[in-house]
C-alpha cells in the first residue's frame, strides 16, 4: 500500500518509543522505505540495531556522523522523504520545532524537508493540556503540521488523562491520508476574499469591522489541500495565509472591488468571506480632523457590492457569499443569496457564541437559493470550510 514511499520515522525520548518498534514493522509490511531517526534522549529507550533490522536501512542517530551515502545527509533525506512522522512526539520536540530550532538530525530534517509533516504526541497529561504545549500545537497547525492523537487512558506515569500516544492504526491512517491525499480541485482556481476593508477618514483613522480573516484564510487553505490553484484577496490581518496559497493584500471596499474583478473570470469558484464595508466616508481628509466643540457628522457614501456584480456577471462559475447576520439569520441570507444569484450562501449569527468573528470556530447554516437549509453545530474554521468544499464538489460533479 506504502510502496515506494520513503518514510522518515522520527522517534524521541518517551516511554512510548517501544511503540515505534510496532510502526516501523507496519510500515514495512506494507511496502515503505523507512528511514528511523533516533533522538539522543530516544536511544536511552531503543537500541538503533532492533529499528535497523527492522527497517533493513542505517538508522540515524547523529548529525555530524559519517554519511552512509556521500550527500549532505540530513538534506538528503530531508528531499526524499514522501512523509516525516514523528512517533512519539515529545512536548520538547513540539517546542523546538515550533521556535524553529534545528540542532539535531530529526529537527534539521523537519526544518528541510517539503513532504508533510505528522507528530504523534505522547507526554503527561499535564503536559499536554499546559497552555504553551497547546500554543505550540496550534501554531503548528496553522502553518500546516498535522497531528494525531494523543489519546485518553492509562498514562506512564501512573495517572489518568489524555496524552497517551493515539493507537498506530490511527496514525497509519493518517499517514495514508497524507500520502495519499484526495485532490478532487486539481486545474481548478479558486479565488477567496477574506478580513475585513478599512475606510479612511483621514489619514490615521478609518472605519473598519470586527473581521479577523480566520474565516477566509481556513477556506483558503482548504481549497488549496485540494489541489486548486488559489488566489487570497485579503484585507488588513495579522494572519499569514497557507504556505502555497497566493496572497493580495488590499485595504478598501474599493480596492477589493478592482482587485476581484480583475481575477473572477479566470476562476471556477469564487468564495467571499470578506466583510465588505458597505459604506466609506464621502470625503478623505488629507490632514488629521481636529477636534472641535460639539458633534461631528460624517457623510456616507455607498460602496460597490462586489458579490452582487459577480452575481450579474458570472456564467459557469460557483459562487458562494457569507452571511453576517444579528437576527432572521436564515431568511435575510435566503434572500441575499437569491438577490447576488448565488450557488449558495453561508450564514452565521454572529452574536452567537463561539460563532462568526475572530475565534477559530464558527455555528453556519447553508442556505440555498432554492430555499433549502442546512444547519451545522459548532466546529472549527477549517472544519467550515470542508464543508463548505464538499458542498462545492458535489455541486461541480451535478454540473459535469
Ligand atoms: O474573519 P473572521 O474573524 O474569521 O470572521 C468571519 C466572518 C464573520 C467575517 C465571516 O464568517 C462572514 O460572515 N463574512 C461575511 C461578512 C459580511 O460582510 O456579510 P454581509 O452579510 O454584510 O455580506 C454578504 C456577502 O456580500 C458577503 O459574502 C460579503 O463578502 C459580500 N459583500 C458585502 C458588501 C459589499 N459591499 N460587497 C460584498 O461583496
Amino acid at each position: 500500500m506504502f510502496k515506494d514511499k520513503c518514510v522518515v520515522v522520527g522517534i524521541t525520548g518517551s516511554i512510548a518509543a517501544y511503540k515505534a518498534i510496532d510502526l516501523v514493522s507496519k510500515l514495512k509490511k506494507k511496502g515503505a522505505d523507512v528511514h528511523c531517526v533516533l533522538t539522543e534522549s530516544a536511544q536511552k529507550f531503543l537500541t538503533p540495531l532492533t529499528l535497523r533490522t527492522l527497517s533493513q536501512n542505517p538508522v540515524i542517530t547523529e548529525l555530524f556522523a559519517e554519511p552512509h551515502k556521500w550527500n549532505v545527509e540530513h538534506i538528503g533525506l530531508a528531499e526524499a522523504a514522501d512523509l516525516v512522522m514523528v512517533v512519539p512526539a515529545t512536548a520538547n520536540l513540539i517546542g523546538k520545532v515550533r521556535a524553529g530550532l534545528a540542532d539535531d538530525f530529526l529537527t534539521t530534517t523537519i526544518m528541510a524537508t517539503k513532504a508533510p509533516v505528522l507528530f504523534a504526541p505522547a507526554m503527561n497529561h499535564q503536559m499536554y493540556v499546559n497552555t504553551l504545549v497547546q500554543e505550540n500545537i496550534a501554531s503548528l497547525k496553522e502553518r500546516g503540521y498535522v497531528f494525531v492523537g494523543p489519546g485518553y487512558g492509562a498514562l506512564a506515569c501512573g495517572t489518568m488523562g489524555q496524552g497517551r500516544l493515539i493507537e498506530l492504526e490511527i496514525v497509519l491512517a493518517k499517514a495514508a491520508e497524507l500520502l495519499f491525499p484526495e485532490k478532487p480541485l486539481r486545474d481548478i482556481k479558486v479565488l477567496v476574499t477574506a478580513g475585513p476593508t478599512r475606510e479612511p477618514l483621514d489619514p490615521v483613522r478609518f472605519l473598519s469591522n470586527r473581521s479577523s480573516g480566520r474565516m477566509g484564510y481556513a477556506v483558503a487553505k482548504q481549497a488549496y489541500l485540494l489541489g486548486a490553484e488559489v488566489l487570497l484577496i485579503s484585507g488588513p490581518t495579522e494572519i499569514q495565509p497557507f504556505p502555497g496559497v497566493k496572497r493580495l493584500m488590499i485595504e478598501t471596499a474599493q480596492e477589493m472591488y478592482r482587485a476581484v474583478l480583475a481575477h473572477w473570470e479566470d476562476c471556477q469558484v469564487i468564495i467571499k468571506t470578506a466583510a465588505v464595508a458597505d459604506y466609506r466616508p464621502k470625503t478623505q481628509s488629507r490632514e488629521k480632523i481636529k477636534k472641535q466643540s460639539g458633534d461631528l457628522l460624517l457623510e456616507l457614501s455607498r460602496n460597490p457590492d462586489i458579490l452582487a456584480e459577480l452575481g450579474k456577471k458570472k456564467k459557469e462559475q460557483i459562487l458562494v457569499g457569507f452571511a453576517a447576520e444579528t437576527e432572521k439569520m436564515l431568511a435575510q441570507a435566503a434572500e441575499k443569496a437569491r438577490q447576488k444569484n448565488l450557488d449558495f450562501i453561508v450564514a452565521n449569527d454572529v452574536t452567537q457564541e463561539g460563532a462568526g468573528f475572530a475565534g477559530d470556530t464558527n455555528i453556519v447554516s447553508f442556505v440555498f437559493p432554492e430555499g433549502q437549509v442546512k444547519s451545522l453545530g459548532k466546529m472549527s474554521k477549517d472544519d467550515v470550510a470542508k464543508h463548505i468544499f464538499q458542498e462545492i464538489i458535489k455541486k461541480r460533479q451535478a454540473k459535469e
